[in-house]
């Protein structure tokens, strides 16, 4: 028989081997890939364990990435209680087998991908839909909110960085993460300041509430939503020129437009710009500057299990000793 012993790479090795710069490019890659046809990804399935009374949720996020030959599955999930155990609010981890005959490849810790690949995910969106990036606002300014503005300041020009936050510690916090910032922080007295005249709006929390309205939006601009509920008013999606996703699948079941979705007025047709497609070059991205887009990212398992397998070929390349199970045996 033969013998494939799985590897067990922990936080550490993770963030050894994976650079902010190769998560982006694998994003936008397996984006890519997606778009082109040449991964498989079934919707995620959601456990919510409150139901019960535990104070949580974790999916269950499948793919495989072909050009890779990575088959896998990323578990993810929200913890109420973690905040006061040290620990993030979100808890991820990753499993990855042998395509052809299921065997456990690896385990591999989800944190540190499952973070950056998060905040890639706006940055490559940024560059393709903003009409402009001089003033971004951000509400929310917890973990997810971090490795955005990281990953935005590698491939985006931005000078004035609005923050919103109920908790002023949060944004002195995120701040002082910055401290060789090329542009300049604001924080905001309201989401109303925070918003009018920004050319890009990106919310990420863990609330459930209006936290944009639309009056307060200009031409051109490009609202975002990150987090896993609704985070603005309904009008700012029913009046937007264009809506972008970054799956649309998911995007019914999920985050800030789910209601809408479940009132019927928002359904699979309703995606102007699916980002995948744009970079497979069968659609275009923004077309007019003056258009205000609002987009979803939902955030999508295949992400996270391709760098998984981008980890597990770096580490196999440099001949890393790492802890390995044969778990066949
Ligand atoms: N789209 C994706 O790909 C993706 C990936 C991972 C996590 N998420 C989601 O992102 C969200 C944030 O996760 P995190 O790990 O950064 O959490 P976090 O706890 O580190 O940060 C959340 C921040 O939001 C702030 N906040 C809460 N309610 C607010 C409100 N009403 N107005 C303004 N700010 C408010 C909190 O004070 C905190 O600073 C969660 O909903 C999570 O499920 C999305």
């Amino acid at each position: 028989m033969v013998e494939q012993k799985a590897m067990i790479i922990g936080e550490e090795t993770v963030k050894k081997y994976l650079s902010i710069e190769d998560v982006i490019d694998c994003v936008e890659k397996t984006w890519r890939w997606y778009g082109e046809g040449s991964v498989v990804m079934p919707n995620k399935i959601t456990t919510d364990m409150s139901e019960l009374g535990v104070a949580g949720w974790f999916n269950s996020m499948p793919a495989y990435i072909g050009p890779m030959d990575v088959a896998g599955i990323k578990v993810v999930g929200g913890y109420d209680g973690n905040r006061a155990l040290g620990l993030p609010y979100i808890k991820a981890n990753l499993l990855v087998t042998d395509s052809k005959t299921g065997v456990l490849r690896a385990l591999v810790s989800g944190d540190f991908i499952n973070d950056a690949r998060t905040g890639a995910q706006p940055a490559i969106m940024t560059k393709l839909l903003a009409a402009s990036t001089d003033v971004i606002t951000l509400i929310g300014t917890g973990l997810m909110a971090y490795y955005s503005l990281l990953c935005m300041s590698k491939v985006l020009e931005m000078k004035e960085i609005r923050l919103c936050d109920i908790s002023e510690e949060a944004m002195d916090r995120f701040i002082a993460r910055f401290p060789d910032a090329p542009f300049k922080f604001v924080k905001c007295k309201s989401n109303e300041e925070g918003c009018r005249g920004a050319d890009v709006i990106i919310t990420i929390t863990n609330a459930n509430a209006d936290l944009v309205e639309e009056p307060w939006l200009k031409k051109g601009s490009l609202v975002m939503t990150m987090g896993s509920f609704r985070e603005t008013s309904f009008d700012v999606v029913r009046k937007a020129d264009k809506i972008a996703v970054d799956q649309v699948g998911q995007s019914l079941h999920r985050g800030n437009v789910k209601e809408l979705a479940e009132m019927g007025e928002i359904n699979e047709n309703s995606f102007d710009i699916r980002i995948p497609e744009v970079l497979a070059g069968k659609m275009p991205a923004r077309t007019n500057p003056d258009d205000r887009i609002y987009t979803q990212i939902i955030g999508t398992g295949m992400l996270d299990v391709a760098l998984a397998g981008l980890v597990l070929e770096k580490i196999e390349a440099a001949g890393v000793d790492v802890t390995r199970v044969d778990m066949t045996k």
